[in-house]
C-alpha cells in the first residue's frame, strides 16, 4: 500500500508508539485487502467496548493504548458497553465486573471517545454527510450507514475503527470504491410489511439466502427509519451483508430473488424456540426517540403482568431526550435501560429463562450465546398478553 510521507514518518515511530500502532493496523488491514492508499474518514463508531464480550485481554489492549496517551482525532463515538453505566446493580453485575466495565469505559474517555454506548450513532449525534468515508464497527449501523445515509464504510472491527479514529485515516478498498457499492442481486418482495418485526424478518431471509450479496430491494414500501434500522441489522445477523439499495434505477440485468410470505415464515420458524418467554426485549438495534413514544403510548394506564420482564434497551441520549415517555413505561412495569443490550449484557444475570425480541438479531444471538432460550414476537402480541 502507498503510503504519504507523513505516514511513513507515522510508521516509523516518529509521532510516537500510540500512533506507530494505529497505523500498523491499518497497513496490515491494507496489505491485506490489496488497498492502494489511506483515505481521510470523517468519524468512527467503535464496537468491542463490553467486558462480557472482550474481558481481560481486550480490557489490557485498550489500556496499553491509552497510556500511550493515543487520542483520537475526528469524530468518534461508542457501542452498547456491557451495563447500564447507572443502573448496573439492577442487573445483577457485581463490584468485579464493573470496575473492570468502568475502566474499559475510562480507557475510551482518555482517548477522546465520546462515551455514547450505543449501536445507533446517528440518534445521537454522529450523522455522516452522505458521500463521506467514515470508519464504522457496528455491522447494524454499518449497513444503515452505507445504505440509508449513503456513507461509505467497510465493516471494521473494534481495533481498526479504533485505529482509524487515531490516525483518521482508513485502508481505500472495499466498500469506499464506487465501483464495489453495485448492487449484485435483485429482490423482490411480494408479500405486504407492516411492522418492524416483518422487516427484521425481510433482512434475515435476504441474508440467510444470498448471504454475501449488495441486494436492490425493489418495491420496499411503508418504511421510516426505524424500519430500515431493524432490516440493516438482520440483514448483518444471517449473512454478511454491508449494504443494500432500495431507491433508484438500476442499469444492469441482476440476478433475481423473490421473497413471500412463506420465506419469511421459514425464517421464523428457524428463529422460535419452544415455550414461553418471561422477558421481553424490544430496542435492537436501540431504541428511537419515537420508538420509546410509541411504546409509552401503548402501556399507558396498564400494567405488565407479575412474573414477567419486559426491557428496553436505549442510548443515554434517547433515554434523557425521552424521559417523560421513560417514566410511563418504568410506571407500567417495564424498565428502560441504557448504555447496553441484551447481547453484550450477561442477560442470564437477568434470572429470566426465554428472551422473546421483535428482533432477529437479539432473537439469534441470545439463542446462541448467552444461555437463555429466544424467539420471536410481535409487539401486538406483547401488549394484548403481557398486561393487564
Ligand atoms: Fe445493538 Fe445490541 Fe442489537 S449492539 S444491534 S442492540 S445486539
Amino acid at each position: 500500500m502507498y503510503l504519504t510521507k507523513e505516514e511513513e514518518k507515522m510508521l516509523d515511530g516518529e509521532y510516537g508508539l500510540a500512533i506507530q500502532k494505529a497505523i500498523q493496523i491499518l497497513v496490515a488491514i491494507g496489505d491485506i485487502f490489496e488497498a492502494e492508499y489511506l483515505i481521510n474518514i470523517e468519524s468512527a463508531q467503535i464496537s468491542g467496548v463490553s467486558y462480557y464480550n472482550i474481558g481481560d485481554a481486550g480490557l489490557e489492549f485498550l489500556e496499553e493504548f491509552s497510556n500511550l496517551n493515543a487520542k483520537v482525532v475526528v469524530k468518534s463515538t461508542l457501542n452498547p458497553c456491557g451495563m447500564d453505566l447507572d443502573r448496573w446493580r439492577e442487573m445483577g453485575i457485581d463490584q468485579e465486573y464493573y470496575e473492570k466495565q468502568m475502566r474499559i469505559i475510562k480507557a475510551f474517555e482518555k482517548m477522546g471517545v465520546e462515551i455514547t454506548c450505543t449501536c445507533t450513532p446517528y440518534f445521537v449525534g454522529n450523522i455522516p454527510r452522505s458521500g463521506s468515508h467514515i470508519a464504522w464497527s457496528e455491522s447494524s449501523a454499518v449497513v444503515f450507514a452505507n445504505s440509508v445515509l449513503n456513507a461509505k464504510t467497510n465493516r471494521e472491527g473494534g481495533p481498526s475503527a479504533l485505529a482509524s479514529a487515531i490516525i483518521g485515516k482508513t485502508p481505500y478498498y472495499g466498500l469506499h470504491k464506487d465501483e464495489n457499492r453495485l448492487p449484485n442481486f435483485l429482490v423482490k418482495i411480494e408479500t405486504n410489511l407492516k411492522t418492524n418485526l416483518d422487516f427484521s424478518l425481510l433482512g434475515y431471509t435476504i441474508g440467510r439466502l444470498i448471504p454475501s450479496s449488495i441486494p436492490y430491494i425493489y418495491g420496499l414500501k411503508n418504511y421510516d427509519v426505524d424500519k430500515l434500522k431493524a432490516l440493516s441489522a438482520a440483514l448483518a445477523t444471517s449473512g454478511n451483508i454491508s449494504m443494500f439499495h432500495f431507491k433508484g434505477k438500476i442499469k444492469d440485468k441482476l440476478e433475481k430473488l423473490t421473497i413471500d410470505k412463506k420465506e419469511l415464515e421459514i425464517s421464523r420458524e428457524m428463529l422460535s424456540m419452544n415455550g414461553e418467554p418471561d422477558l421481553i426485549c424490544i430496542g435492537c438495534p436501540h431504541c428511537s426517540y419515537n420508538e420509546i413514544l410509541y411504546l409509552a403510548k401503548a402501556v399507558k394506564k396498564k400494567k405488565l403482568k407479575k412474573n414477567y420482564g419486559l426491557w428496553i434497551w436505549t442510548s443515554k441520549g434517547v433515554f434523557l431526550r425521552a424521559y417523560k415517555h421513560v417514566k410511563i413505561l418504568e410506571n407500567a412495569g417495564c424498565k428502560v435501560f441504557k448504555d447496553t443490550c441484551m447481547v453484550v449484557y450477561p442477560i442470564k444475570l437477568s434470572g429470566y429463562k426465554h428472551m422473546a425480541s421483535n428482533s432477529c438479531k437479539a432473537v439469534n444471538y441470545v439463542a446462541s450465546i448467552s444461555g437463555l432460550k429466544a424467539s420471536l414476537i410481535e409487539l401486538s402480541d406483547v401488549f394484548s398478553k403481557f398486561f393487564e
